[in-house]
């Protein structure tokens, strides 16, 4: 057998397979046949018996570089096939197409809202203050003055886990938690998601609140005021009215409710605010006496202010959204608005 030519048959073999091969598989392909443990240069190296000895390591030599030579050959069009893959199968690119355009995602107007109200709160020097979402009824209700039976549980529709466990209905139980574990004074706000079996224009299952909380020596109504009043303006703007009406809560007194002049009539009156030109935002009041005495404050030492408020509605207010539901939908066309 002329070994010479045989090798010389193999490497143009393997020159012409490689130019129709593409894929690795191709490329895997050849590499078994010539250069695998039954392929061609392995049929060649076990002929090595028929050779005189003396020719032997010249022949051994001349195969392997043989063997080294298609070894390259391979690698290299695979190499190169890959990378015509990776530009687009060969074709050129045309570098004056317009690029893949990847539109930027945008910030959900929820969080929009909470991030703003957080911001505010962290500038009137509020600390941030977290408690769970599945909540024992007594820090959701008993600790709040709310025990079993009472006509205030009706006020909010609950999910229960079972008699005790409840997924929490607001976030007015972080503030029992945080006074049980911290002495005043302390002034911090709990944002987070709270649990009512409603569901309309204006209630969904899950909603946010932000709850407030300012526990010390002598603080007074006026402060509570002062306080949502500086908030509602910087929230709603400068010179936005705002309106504290006589309200109930177990767990404050004396309670109250807050409203904002109606943003859409400035106060004429419309459907959005029912012709009174007012908007309610919020549920606030002194903190009950008797929530001190559960976490051991003595309330002849100390006074203090809770106010709890809707984000959803917050964010209608300033977006101008009729539905609440709208925001748990994720249509972006919804979404892309804001
Ligand atoms: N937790 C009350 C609610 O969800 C709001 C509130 C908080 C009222 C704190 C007073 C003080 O309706």
């Amino acid at each position: 057998m002329d070994w010479e030519k045989k090798l010389g048959e193999l490497e143009s073999q393997v020159s012409e397979l490689l130019a129709q091969a593409q894929k690795a598989e191709d490329f895997f392909r050849i590499k078994q046949q010539f250069l695998g443990k039954q392929g061609e240069i392995a049929g060649l190296l076990r002929g090595i018996r028929e050779i005189s000895p003396e020719l032997r390591p010249i022949f051994g030599q001349r195969i392997n570089q043989a063997k080294q030579l298609l070894e390259d050959r391979i690698a290299e069009a695979s190499r190169q096939a890959e990378s015509r893959q990776a530009w687009g199968g060969g074709e050129t690119q045309d570098l004056t197409l317009p690029g893949v355009w990847n539109p930027p995602g945008r910030i959900h107007p929820i969080s929009q809202a909470l991030d703003e109200i957080c911001e505010i709160l962290e500038d009137l020097g509020f600390q941030i203050a977290d408690g769970p979402e599945i909540e024992t009824d007594f820090y959701n209700f008993e600790a709040l003055n709310i025990p079993k039976g009472h006509p205030a549980r009706e006020m909010q529709d609950s999910f229960y886990i079972d008699d005790e466990i409840v997924l929490r209905t607001q976030t007015s139980p972080v503030q029992i938690r945080v006074m049980e574990k911290q002495k005043p004074p302390l002034r911090i706000y709990a944002p987070g998601r709270v649990y009512r079996r409603d569901m309309d224009v204006s209630h969904t299952p899950m909603f946010h609140q932000v709850e407030g909380l300012w526990v010390d020596g002598g603080i007074t109504f006026s402060d509570l005021k002062g306080v949502l009043m500086l908030f509602a303006e910087r929230l709603f703007g400068e010179g936005t009215p705002v309106r504290f009406r006589p309200s109930f809560f177990p767990f404050t007194e004396p309670s109250a409710e807050v409203d904002i002049g109606c943003r859409i009539c400035r106060g004429e009156g419309c459907r959005v605010c029912g012709n009174s030109g007012w908007l309610e935002i919020l549920g606030a009041g002194m903190v009950h006496p008797g929530l001190f005495r559960r976490v051991g404050y003595d309330p002849a030492e100390y006074t203090g202010f809770a106010f709890g408020l809707g984000v959803e509605r917050i964010a209608m207010l300033k977006f101008g959204i009729n539905d609440i539901r709208l925001f748990f939908e994720n249509d972006l066309h919804f979404l892309k608005q804001f």
